[in-house]
């Protein structure tokens, strides 16, 4: 049976991905105590958009990092119930290392989010439908941080490109169908809210691990009770993780790879198989188009098309090829043991992601059609550089270890994914002395495209929660050090 959801106490950003609000602002800050965090949410919490209630002109959300939550004065032993990932923090040592942050990405050479620089405490996200207004909402929250005392570590710009990331590919076009939160094509395939809400069943049937705190700890009953009927009040339900990472990418550099790679036996440059190998890096044409019914040209008629597996119509890959970017981040019914069964999707259904990502710096100059891009010098691989243009990667899931991260490392970063030997995903994936390899499959023979640099470099980042409104309320009222401990030890994956 499909959950209802609680949608005036789940933060907006859940339900919507905002596209007619394209003007978009990311402050991460520092909180340099419970009065400073306290008096900035008590600003921030009537403003806050719901997903029960939309406003059409403009959007604002917060969430926060453990380190963040510490600053607010919940203690150690509640925050030990949120999952030991978040707990470490994105740029922990391990964490780094599993995620492919490493040379060229490390935290040593990140912008902000680094374990040396000002710490990621929160994150408040404004969305807007002009640049106006936009430009309004950051002056008021600016003059509420400064009169609290909180530090702006860095304020993210975003860039509307229309639907585009800086590549010149259509982005955001394929996200999971949530039960009870969003609506898909007729007969697509909904995941249970608690894939991504916290404090409701997940795909496994069973709610994720989540603080619960002694019902004593919340005397006001601000907090959901936990719906397993342990009593306990409920700080996790209808709040869930939110992934930021900084994504750099070298558009000049895959433009460069792909002309070069393309170029006739006489030397001259052959567009059209330039953006043909692009769109097998993708699995996408620019337009949005997916390979696997838009195999040999792009067909914008096709840019918003979603509905499709790969294992029935192609098994090989040589449409849509096994190790092209949305092939790895939704292999749909291709994953073993039985790829084309029920199985094979219920697998696939326990690392979907919720993006709401959107690109940032001068962007591509023109389409990915335009020439410009065959010529432009790779960057020196020396010299890791600041800013430039790319992703600014969000995303909303109920696990990090089992969405978020098995999707980076298992997928994205595995040279041996899906049968294949030596390649990382051809657009994000870390090289890292291995993985520079992208395989097209053809008939009479395989294409293997070789030397691939590294395209993408993490140039921040860092774990936050994304709580509900009763939750931020709960905070918001809490005393230094006024929790006891957890209620219930984490049992539920
Ligand atoms: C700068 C880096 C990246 C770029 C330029 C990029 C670009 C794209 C594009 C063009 C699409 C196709 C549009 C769509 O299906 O919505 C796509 C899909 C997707 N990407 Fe990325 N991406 C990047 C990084 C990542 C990362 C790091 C992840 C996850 C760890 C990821 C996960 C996904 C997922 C889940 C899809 C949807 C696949 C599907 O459902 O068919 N992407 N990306």
């Amino acid at each position: 049976m499909t959950a209802r959801l609680n949608l005036d106490n789940i933060q907006g950003l859940v339900a919507r991905g905002y596209r007619g609000l394209s003007y978009a602002r990311f402050t991460v800050i520092a909180i340099p105590g419970p009065d400073a965090g306290h008096a900035a949410l008590s600003w921030l919490l009537p403003r806050i958009t719901t997903a029960g209630k939309f406003t059409a002109d403009s959007a604002l959300h917060v969430a926060f990092s453990a380190a963040g939550l510490r600053r607010l004065g919940l203690p150690d032993g509640v925050i030990a119930g949120f999952s030991a990932e978040f707990g470490e923090g994105m740029a922990g040592p391990d964490r780094s290392r599993f995620l492919g942050d490493v040379e060229g990405s490390s935290p040593r050479f990140w912008d902000w989010g680094a374990p040396q620089g000002s710490p990621a405490d929160a994150v408040v996200l404004l969305y807007a439908a002009t640049p106006e207004i936009l430009g309004r909402r950051q002056a008021e929250l600016a003059g509420c941080l400064a009169a609290a005392g909180i530090h702006q570590v860095t304020v993210l710009d975003t860039v509307e490109l229309g639907d585009n990331e800086p590549f010149g590919f259509h982005d955001g076009i394929s996200q999971p169908v949530i039960q009870g939160l969003s609506k898909g094509a007729r007969g697509a395939r909904a995941l249970p809210a608690g894939e991504f809400v916290l404090g409701y069943p997940n795909a496994y049937d069973q709610f994720t691990d989540r603080p619960l705190l002694p019902a004593s700890d919340d005397p006001r009953h601000l907090l959901p009770r936990d719906p397993a009927g342990s009593g306990a009040a409920d700080l996790g339900r209808d709040g869930c993780y939110l992934v930021l990472r900084q994504l750099e990418q070298d558009v000049g550099a895959f433009w460069e790879y792909a002309a070069e790679a393309t170029r006739r036996p006489d030397g001259s440059y052959d567009p059209q198989a330039r953006t043909a190998l692009a769109a097998k890096m993708v699995g996408r044409w620019p337009s949005g188009a997916p390979l696997i019914k838009a195999p040999d040209n792009d067909d914008p008629r096709l840019r918003d098309d979603n509905d499709f597996g790969y294992h029935h119509t192609d098994p090989d890959g040589l449409a849509c090829p096994r190790g092209a970017h949305i092939r790895r981040m939704n292999p749909r019914d291709s994953l073993d043991p039985a790829p084309g069964s029920e199985q094979s999707l219920a697998v696939n259904d326990r690392h979907r992601l919720l993006r709401r990502g959107r690109p940032y710096g001068p962007g591509t100059a023109g389409t990915a059609a335009d020439d410009d891009h065959a010529i432009r010098p790779a960057r020196d691989d020396s010299s890791p550089a600041r800013g430039g243009t790319g992703l600014h990667f969000v995303c909303l899931v109920a696990s990090l270890a089992r969405q978020f991260e098995f999707v980076q490392h298992t997928w994205l970063n595995n040279p041996n994914f899906n049968g294949l030997y030596d390649d990382t995903d051809p657009l994000a994936g870390s090289r890292d002395g291995r993985g520079a390899t992208f395989t097209a499959p053809g008939r009479p023979v395989r294409r293997r495209y070789r030397g691939l640099p590294q395209f993408v470099r993490t140039r921040g980042g860092a774990y936050f929660f994304l709580p509900s409104i009763s939750a931020l309320r709960y905070l918001d009222q809490l005393p230094a050090g006024a929790v006891s401990a957890p209620a219930a030890p984490p049992t539920t994956r």
